[in-house]
C-alpha cells in the first residue's frame, strides 16, 4: 500500500476562487517512493474550465529527502494557469469570447471603446457620470510633451512604425518618474488615462513620420476612433470630418481587440510589471511580444494570400495545393478556437460596409468566396479551422487606408486598455510574485576551467 502524503494540503470542499460541490482533489502516486500525495482542485467561474492543482505543493513529491522536488515542464505555459483572472473569458470550441462576461456581439454592436475600456479595466460597466469623466479624462491625456516629438523626428525616414511604437511607450516613462509608484491607485489610474490616451497619439505620429508628413495635434472634439483618424489623415484642411461609418468601424475594430487573455503580449505585459517596472516600460514590453509575426501579424500574411490568389476562379486549386500541404490557408485555424472565431464574424458583417464607402475591393470577393469554398471541404471542417480574427481586419485596416506596416500598431492601440487591465489585476491579486520560472537543468556538471593555451 502506497503511504500518504498530506503535506501536500489534504483536499477541501471547495476550491478557491469558485466554490464546486464536490469534495475534489487529485491524487499522485510518486512510483519512486510509493508515496502518494493529495491536493485540492481549484476551479474557476465554471468547473468544466480552469481546475487546476498549486504547482507549488508539487515540489513535496521528492525522490529523496534531499532533492529539490517535482516540477511541471511545461515550454510556452501552453497547460498552466499563471494567475486567476476575472477579465476575458474565451471557449474556443464554442466560439465565445467575453469582457468581463458580456459577450462581444453585445459589445460590439451596443457599445463604444473607451466605455469596453473602462469596462474591461475596472470591470463594470460605467454609468453616465463615469463614463463622462472618463471619456474627458482619455480625451484631455492624448498630448504628447513636445519633446515626444523630438525623439520620433530622430528615428530614420524608414524606421518601422511598431519599432517607433515600442520605443517612444519606454521612453515616455521618462516624463513620469511618478509612475515608479505603483502600489499607489491615484498614481496607477493617471498612468491608465494617460497611456490608454497616448496610444493612439504615438501611433498616427509613427505614420505621419514614415511618410515624411508633419504631425496632427488631437483634436478634442472628436471621438477617440475620430481623432486618431484625424491624426493619421488630416491634411490642410481646417476642421477633418470623420466619416461616421469608418468611424464606427474603426471603433469596433479597436473593441474586438482589447484583450484576449493570458496571451504573449498579456504575459509579457504581466511578467515584466511583476518585477514592479514602471506601467509604460511593462507596456512597450507587452508591444514588443505583439511586434513578432507569430502574434500580431498574420492580417498582412492573409493579405499576400489574397493577393496572390488574384481572382476568383484560383481558388478551387489554391485550395487543393493547400490541402496537399504546400502551405497553410492564412487567416484560417487559431489555437483557441476550434470554432468560427467571434470577431472574425463580426467583422465579416461589416466589412461590407466598409465598401460601400471606400469603394469595392475585388480581395473581399475572394475572401468570401475562399471562406465558402473551405467551410464545406471536409478538410478544413475535420479540423475545425474556420476563420479567424485576421482573416478580414487586414482588408478592412486597408481599405480604411493603413499601410500593413501599420497593422500590429493598429492592434497595439486598443490593446492598451487590456494589458493595463491585465497589470492592475495582477498588482491587486496577493497570490502574485515576480515571475520567476523554473527550468530542468540539461547542461554539464562541473568542470574545472583550463587556460586558453590548453583548450582543444
Ligand atoms: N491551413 C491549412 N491547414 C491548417 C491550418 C491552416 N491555416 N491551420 C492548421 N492546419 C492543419 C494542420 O496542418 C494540422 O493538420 P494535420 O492534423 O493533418 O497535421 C491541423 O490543422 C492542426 O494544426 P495545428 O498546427 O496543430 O494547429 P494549432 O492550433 O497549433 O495552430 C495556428 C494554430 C498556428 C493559428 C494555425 O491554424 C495556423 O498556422 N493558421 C494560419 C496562420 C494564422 O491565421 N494565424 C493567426 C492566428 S489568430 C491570431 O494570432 C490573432
Amino acid at each position: 500500500m502506497p503511504e500518504t502524503v498530506t503535506g501536500a494540503q489534504k483536499g477541501t470542499k471547495k476550491g478557491t476562487p469558485g466554490e464546486h460541490p464536490m469534495a475534489d482533489t487529485l491524487t499522485i502516486i510518486d512510483n519512486r517512493t510509493e508515496k502518494d500525495f493529495e491536493y485540492p482542485i481549484m476551479y474557476g467561474t465554471y468547473p468544466e474550465y480552469g481546475a487546476a492543482i498549486p504547482a507549488k505543493d508539487i515540489r513535496a513529491i521528492k525522490a529523496t529527502e534531499t532533492d529539490f522536488g517535482m516540477l511541471c515542464y511545461d515550454p510556452g505555459f501552453t497547460n498552466t494557469a499563471s494567475c486567476k483572472s476575472a477579465i476575458t473569458f474565451i471557449d474556443g470550441e464554442k466560439g465565445i469570447l467575453r469582457y468581463r462576461g458580456y459577450p462581444i456581439e453585445q459589445l460590439a454592436e451596443k457599445s463604444n471603446y473607451l466605455e469596453v475600456a473602462y469596462l474591461t479595466l475596472f470591470g463594470e460597466l460605467p454609468t453616465k457620470d463615469e463614463l463622462d469623466r472618463w471619456t474627458y479624462d482619455v480625451t484631455h491625456h492624448t498630448y504628447l510633451h513636445e519633446n515626444m516629438k523630438e525623439l520620433m523626428a530622430a528615428f530614420r525616414y524608414d524606421a518601422h512604425p511598431m519599432g517607433m511604437f515600442v520605443s517612444a511607450i519606454a521612453a515616455l516613462s521618462t516624463f513620469y518618474p511618478e509612475a515608479r509608484t505603483i502600489d499607489d491607485p491615484e498614481i496607477r489610474i493617471k498612468q491608465i488615462q494617460r497611456l490608454v490616451a497616448k496610444v493612439g497619439t504615438v501611433a498616427a505620429f509613427a505614420y505621419r513620420h514614415s511618410r515624411g508628413l508633419p504631425y496632427v495635434y488631437p483634436d478634442n472634439e472628436l471621438s477617440f476612433a475620430g481623432n486618431f483618424l484625424a491624426m493619421m489623415y488630416r491634411t490642410s484642411e481646417a476642421k477633418y470630418e470623420p466619416n461616421p461609418i469608418l468611424e464606427k468601424v474603426l471603433d469596433v475594430l479597436f473593441i474586438l481587440h482589447v484583450d484576449h487573455e493570458q496571451n504573449c503580449s498579456a504575459n509579457a505585459m504581466r511578467a515584466v510589471g511583476s518585477s514592479h517596472a514602471d506601467p509604460y516600460c511593462s507596456l512597450s514590453a507587452a508591444a514588443a511580444a505583439l511586434y513578432g509575426p507569430l502574434h500580431g501579424g498574420a492580417n498582412e500574411m492573409v493579405l499576400r494570400m489574397l493577393r496572390e490568389i488574384g481572382k476568383v476562379e484560383n481558388i478551387p486549386g489554391y485550395i487543393q495545393r493547400v490541402k496537399a500541404g504546400d502551405f497553410r490557408l492564412m487567416g484560417f485555424g487559431h489555437r483557441v478556437y476550434k470554432n468560427y472565431d467571434p470577431r472574425a464574424r463580426i467583422l465579416r458583417e461589416l466589412a461590407p460596409e466598409v465598401f460601400k464607402v471606400t469603394g469595392t475591393n475585388p480581395m473581399l470577393d475572394i475572401a468570401i468566396e475562399l471562406e465558402r469554398i473551405a467551410l464545406e471541404d471536409d478538410y478544413f471542417v475535420s479540423r475545425n479551422l474556420y476563420p479567424n480574427v485576421d482573416f478580414y481586419s487586414g482588408i478592412i485596416y486597408q481599405a480604411l487606408g493603413f499601410p500593413v506596416a501599420m497593422f500590429p500598431v493598429l492592434f497595439a492601440i486598443p490593446r492598451t486598455a487590456g494589458w493595463l487591465a491585465q497589470w492592475l489585476e495582477m498588482l491587486q491579486d496577493s497570490d502574485q510574485r515576480i515571475a520567476r520560472p523554473r527550468q530542468v537543468y540539461i547542461g554539464y556538471d562541473e568542470r574545472k576551467y583550463e587556460p586558453i593555451g590548453k583548450r582543444d
